[in-house]
């Protein structure tokens, strides 16, 4: 069938068959079928959707488009855990040893940051000489020996999704389900492992700006992936603020360490905590979810977790004195306070703006290439429900550049919203899709 017939059926709101889809991915990757054409398909697919048969087909050649790992050879249920992305995200930090510390085998392939959202690989950057690119043998030895292997993602994993997602960017055609879905499940499916534990975050900080949408993606990924016969789940997560205190690189790897030592800030541990349990009962240690919290609660408190990331860090050659030592990590010249003008209570803090004046401060990148600042960011101070007096602090910038530093402040105050009397907080878990 020609393209151009393929693009006037989906106009039509037709399905497309499963060898149109295969040929489509195919062309589109080996570069037979020009841009303008995948263009206008994937406008008609932002507006006539696609049945779950057509997204299926579409994450499975989508993935078929590059390597797929084999991690067979690792002992255990290998369990992937997936954000779609937030402010002071510091989860897979703060879960992925305490999940391994419990038997739970980590194989975990991990993004860098862009925009106003983090990347792991970049927060493990903050251990000196922390090796990011293992090889797959490397990979799959060191989660035989430890339990606890992140490398960054392989060029090669699904690469039709690289090249499509690029021209979704330029044709205001990223926010469709079929096409979130076909994007981030073809890597999940390409990266080999038997159970997919989704983080669908929420709220102005996220991907999804509202409930009724983010569990339309949630739903929708987890149907693709037992159609794909893997262990599926999502947690649906509150990102209508940062999560946690902290947020920029070094600042949320010290926050991360404090929570594996105890004392992490409540929110951040209620997100670690429903998706360590999801992933504790697909490896079939524990299928009580509340025993499941319990032993991950045990496990923190016993060292074991803060030891296994010792470990972790270690055998990926990252300077692990740093993680005993936190004192060592670089931090920023300047500290500005944001100080609040007015009396209430804190109704509302755009994620998003405190994401993005993160990233002006250079913790963030604008484009793939920009070199991140480990040392600047945000500590909030202030967070959702808390009271305030005028003077009070809402939160502190740390920077290295007093231009920077004084833009930082402004956007912090323009992100924070008052109230008169105390606001009824969403519950930081909102719905689990099994
Ligand atoms: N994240 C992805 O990997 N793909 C999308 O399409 C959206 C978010």
């Amino acid at each position: 069938m020609r393209m151009y017939d393929i693009i006037e059926k989906k106009k039509k709101g037709l399905e497309l068959s499963t060898e149109e889809i295969k040929d489509t991915i195919l062309g589109y990757t080996r570069g037979e079928i020009p841009d303008y054409q995948m263009s206008a398909l994937l406008m008609a697919i932002y507006f006539k959707g696609m049945s779950d048969r057509e997204r299926y087909d579409l994450t499975m050649a989508m993935r078929d488009s590059g390597d797929i790992l084999d991690l067979s050879s690792i002992n255990g249920v290998k369990i992937d855990k997936h954000s779609t992305g937030g402010v002071g995200d510091k989860v897979t930090l703060v879960l992925a040893p305490i999940i391994a510390a419990i038997g739970v085998p980590v194989a975990k392939m991990s993004g860098r940051g862009l925009g106003h959202t983090g990347g792991t690989i970049d927060k493990l950057e903050a251990f000196p000489g922390f090796n990011v690119v293992i090889s797959e043998s490397q990979f799959i030895n060191q989660v035989n020996d430890i339990g606890i292997a992140v490398t960054g993602q392989s060029a090669n994993l699904a690469p039709a999704d690289k090249k499509l997602y690029a021209l979704r960017d330029l044709t205001a055609t990223v926010d469709e389900i079929s096409l979130i879905t076909s994007s981030i499940m073809s890597k999940k499916l390409a990266a080999g492992t038997d159970a997919i534990v989704l983080d669908v975050t929420v709220g102005h900080g996220a991907f999804m700006k509202n409930k009724e949408d983010a569990l339309r993606l949630a739903n929708s990924m987890v149907t693709i992936g037992k159609m794909a016969n893997k262990k599926i789940s999502a947690v649906l997560t509150n990102m209508n603020e940062p999560l946690g205190y902290a947020v920029g690189n070094n600042l949320e790897v010290i926050e991360a360490i404090n929570a594996l030592k105890g004392k992490g800030p409540d929110d951040l541990m209620q997100v670690v905590y429903a998706l360590g349990s999801q992933m504790i009962k697909f490896s079939g240690i524990e299928e009580d979810e509340d025993k499941a919290v319990e032993l991950m609660k045990e496990t923190i408190s016993s060292g074991k977790a803060f030891d296994k990331f010792k470990e972790f860090i270690k055998a990926q050659n990252g300077d692990v004195s740093y993680a005993s030592d936190i004192s060592k990590f670089s931090r920023a010249s300047i500290i500005k306070e944001v100080v609040a003008k007015t009396d209430g209570y804190v109704a509302d803090i755009n994620a998003q703006s405190i994401g993005l004046a993160s990233m002006i401060l250079g913790g963030g990148r604008e484009e793939l290439d920009d070199i991140i600042d480990m040392s600047v960011g945000v500590i909030m101070n202030k967070k959702v429900g808390m009271k305030v007096s005028a003077g009070d602090i809402l939160a502190y910038v740390h920077a290295n550049d007093m231009k920077k530093a004084d833009n930082a402040v402004e956007m912090i105050e323009n992100a924070y919203q008052f109230s008169s009397s105390c606001i009824e907080e969403w519950p930081m878990i909102l719905e689990i899709v099994r």
